[in-house]
């Protein structure tokens, strides 16, 4: 019999309940107001930044040497007989009489009773100020009054994180750590003169609602000699050390003693959080910190704020809810994936319980999060493509990372794909708000330099630019050169004698047209459209005369001509991407489409997903000129790459095979997954969707790796929503084009369009009627609902009656 799960899913409250501590994986959740962000796990264990992780990191994250997952956010409770434990477990793992972790959209709470007293403690970041907030409920269940030794802890870290393994030795010099009796605060300030935002370098704060009995910003004071944070010195003399700090190990501890009678529940408040710019003016920041922190202990504020946070999620939620025949599809259509798609779309790649954060936000990736946002936050997807144009050279090219909050060189190696996300993303953005005026906007080219703007285009002439790069970029048969690498990170390998020639690149090319060629023709300019379409037929013909292996689609050619993804190689005969990408860009015949999504089928797909490619190639040392480096079924060697595994999910929903689509959604869905491989194995968040999942060469077959800041979350967001459910906003309409599992007899959803709250019912035909779709009661032809019948309507109902 299967062991029972470690956590149980509360839908109607959005949340995941978690029932034991040790997990083979930090489970984490993301907490932020979009300038302070934390992540953290089951057991309180997580890292708080402000604005970048890379030079405002504040608290300290083990991601990686054993013990992982720590230190984090800790609450010791300290009993009269100098035990200490904690309503996150870790890190003392007393043990609890009762416990549960629970992440919602943006908080986790943790609840947990010992003895007499029992203990929620609630993290969440505040929405109208850079603090998080500690929300702490206390209930002595005892018959006599108590008072409670409370201990905040968190280990502090020098700013700039990368700098720190090589010149933390010095700049651990460079800060101070006191207790301001005026602000009832513990604090922290970094002066480390070579910071690249010296100005913004926050104050950073450690402040409760109840009069601290002994403070400590000095870690070494507070944890003792040698020692971790199970069992710091500070507790077993009931006292933090309140010591200061001009350089060492800086922490920030506070103890409060709360009395609670029999049967009084307490609410207090830990605050952590940043007074802004103390390096610019730090006598405003010191002086404004007192009245600031007063504002957030005025009773009422944390639960309004509180209240704050879960009002924007609903409005999230409720831009596109979903009520399904199948409950864990449901759930992580309708929750877990749109949470999924804002946390990727905040983080790119770049930061998580594995992701170091150094890498910056990549272009490719963040064009593609925000294709998810477009439906539930325009302005943000708007803003964020603005800021991807900005990046774009006058060339048309774009650079591969980028740091939205940090004056760093952004990464410039030249790849074919990059720019060719921007006609995506412009065309979701036009056909969810129907913006003419966005495309006439100007925004600046990045200069060669590629730190400051160089001249000004608009928005039509930047996409524009995308396409000439790519004619100039192109190949022996006529296809685009790989350059750097396509969207797979290491096809470069093929194409280092700059002659490698990529068939994804030009069908993500050929898509880009079509996509133009709409919005030309919608945008009024008919010569672009002409000119678009003559590129477009040369791709075309390409692709169709030079492509095509026999069953499916080569991958692409290296730079001795070669076809990799052929039957004709060794390895990698079969690559997953230039099929279901023949069929999103709508390139061969439906015959070629169902040959090559066959072949996905008949010889990547397994029970875990679809392998990116097979075989795999060898690696060292049986090929000492190896594809890559991976092992065997790992990552771009063999892995089931989920983020290519949704393509294959909306290119069997184009093609109308529902039962296959689904298959491949369901099972990568993370709690499926996890349920089908087994906990040990699959070891990931249920909820989380994964990067990789290791292929079945690989002894570990199953294991789900890089959780959260994934392209696997956005696209899996728009296939179930768009595709699989089929509510996809176009041009000049809503279509409503589903393809459901044969057993489903329908679904209904509430989603935002135009600026109409649309119900929407699908069903199957009673016998005798007639199928089709209306709005409002009346009957509509095809399946699209036209973007001026809701011209004017705050809320609408469409009923789409499918044949049984
Ligand atoms: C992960 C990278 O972050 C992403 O940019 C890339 O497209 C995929 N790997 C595929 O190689």
């Amino acid at each position: 019999m299967n062991a029972p799960l470690p956590y149980r899913f509360d839908d109607p409250a959005r949340a995941i309940a978690i029932t034991q501590a040790d997990l083979p994986a930090p489970w984490i959740n993301y907490l932020s107001n979009g300038n302070l962000h934390a992540f953290v796990s089951q057991t309180g264990a997580g890292c708080l930044w402000w604005k970048s992780p890379i030079n405002f990191r504040l608290t300290r994250y083990r991601g990686w040497t054993s013990p992982v997952d720590g230190p984090g956010f800790t609450l010791y409770i300290r009993e009269p007989d100098g035990s200490a434990w904690c309503p996150t477990v870790h890190p003392t793992r007393l043990p609890l009489d009762s416990w549960e972790a629970r992440h919602a959209p943006g908080r986790t709470t943790f609840t947990a009773r010992r003895g007499d007293l029992s203990v929620e403690l609630t993290l969440f970041i505040a929405p109208d100020t850079d603090t998080m907030v500690w929300d702490v409920a206390l209930t002595n269940h005892g018959k006599t009054t108590r008072t409670v030794d409370l201990f905040g802890y968190v280990e502090l870290v020098l700013l700039e994180w990368p700098h720190e393994p090589q010149w933390g030795y010095y700049t651990r010099n460079m800060f101070h750590t006191w207790y301001a009796p005026e602000a009832a605060a513990q604090l922290y300030l970094w002066h480390h003169q070579g910071h690249p935002r010296l100005a913004d370098i926050p104050l950073v704060y450690f402040a409760s609602t109840e009069e601290p009995a002994s403070w400590s910003g000095d870690r070494q004071s507070f944890l003792g000699y040698n020692r971790g944070e199970d069992r710091p010195q500070a507790l077993e003399r009931n006292r933090c050390g309140n010591g200061s700090l001009w350089c060492g190990d800086p922490c920030a501890a506070l103890q409060i003693q709360p009395t609670l009678a029999p049967d009084e529940t307490k609410s207090l408040a830990f605050f952590l959080g940043c007074q802004p710019r103390a390096m610019g003016d730090f006598t405003a920041a010191k002086a404004a910190l007192p009245g600031a922190l007063d504002a957030l202990r005025q009773p009422g504020w944390v639960a309004a704020q509180r209240a704050k946070l879960d009002a924007w999620w609903s409005e999230h939620f409720a831009a596109a809810d979903f009520c399904l025949p199948d409950a864990d599809l449901q759930r992580q259509i309708s929750t877990w994936s749109p949470v999924n798609s804002v946390h990727a779309g905040r983080y790119s790649r770049s930061f998580s319980q594995f992701a170091s954060g150094i890498r910056g936000f990549g272009y490719r990736d963040t064009a593609q999060d925000m294709l998810a946002q477009a439906a539930r936050r325009p302005e943000w997807a708007r803003a964020e493509f603005k800021r991807l144009l900005a990046h774009q050279f006058e060339d048309g090219h774009a650079v591969h990372t980028y740091f939205p909050e940090d004056k760093q060189a952004p990464w410039r190696t030249i790849h074919s794909d990059d720019h060719l996300w921007l006609p995506l993303l412009a065309h979701q953005l036009a056909a969810e708000t129907g913006d003419r005026a966005l495309f006439s906007e100007n925004v600046p080219y990045l200069a060669a330099d590629g730190m400051s703007a160089g001249p000004e285009a608009t928005v039509w002439e930047h996409l524009i630019a995308a396409t000439e790069f790519t004619e100039s970029k192109l190949g022996a048969h006529g296809i685009p050169l790989t350059l750097h690498s396509d969207w797979n990170d290491c096809i470069g390998r093929f194409a280092r004698k700059g002659k490698g020639q990529s068939v994804f690149a030009a069908q993500q090319y050929v898509l880009c047209l079509r996509l133009l060629i709409e919005l030309a023709t919608w945008l009024g300019d008919t010569a672009a459209a002409a000119k678009l379409q003559t590129r477009l037929t040369a791709q075309e013909t390409a692709l169709n005369t030079r492509c095509w292996d026999g069953e499916w689609w080569v991958r692409g050619f290296d730079d001795e001509g070669l076809p990799m993804g052929s039957k004709h190689r060794k390895h990698g005969q079969i690559w997953l991407n230039s099929q279901s990408w023949s069929v999103l860009s709508v390139v061969g015949s439906r015959q070629q489409h169902l040959s090559a999504m066959d072949a996905v089928h008949r010889i990547l797909n397994t029970e875990r997903g679809i392998k990116k490619i097979h075989p795999s190639f060898p690696t060292y040392p049986d090929d000492m000129d190896a594809f890559v480096g991976y092992s065997l079924g790992c990552a771009e060697n063999g892995a089931i790459f989920c983020h290519a595994n949704t393509w294959a999910v909306i290119a069997e929903a184009l093609l109308g095979r529902a039962d296959r689509a689904w298959q491949y959604f369901r099972q990568l869905v993370p709690h499926l997954a996890l349920q089908r491989a087994g906990l040990d194995r699959y070891q990931g968040e249920p909820y989380a969707w994964a990067s990789l999942v290791t292929g079945p060469e690989n002894p570990r077959f199953g294991w789900a790796n890089v959780t959260h800041v994934t392209g696997t979350a956005a696209w899996m967001d728009l296939a179930a929503t768009q595709y699989l459910l089929g509510i996809r906003p176009e041009l000049e309409c809503l279509r409503i084009a589903p393809v459901l599992p044969a057993d489903w007899p329908g679904f209904t959803a509430t989603r935002r369009f135009r600026g109409c709250q649309l119900e929407i019912d699908v069903r199957r035909s009673h016998p005798g009627e007639r199928p089709g779709l209306s709005l409002d009661g009346q009957p509509l032809h095809g399946d699209r609902v036209p973007a001026t019948a809701l011209d004017g309507k705050p809320a609408a109902t469409v009923q789409l009656i499918l044949p049984a």
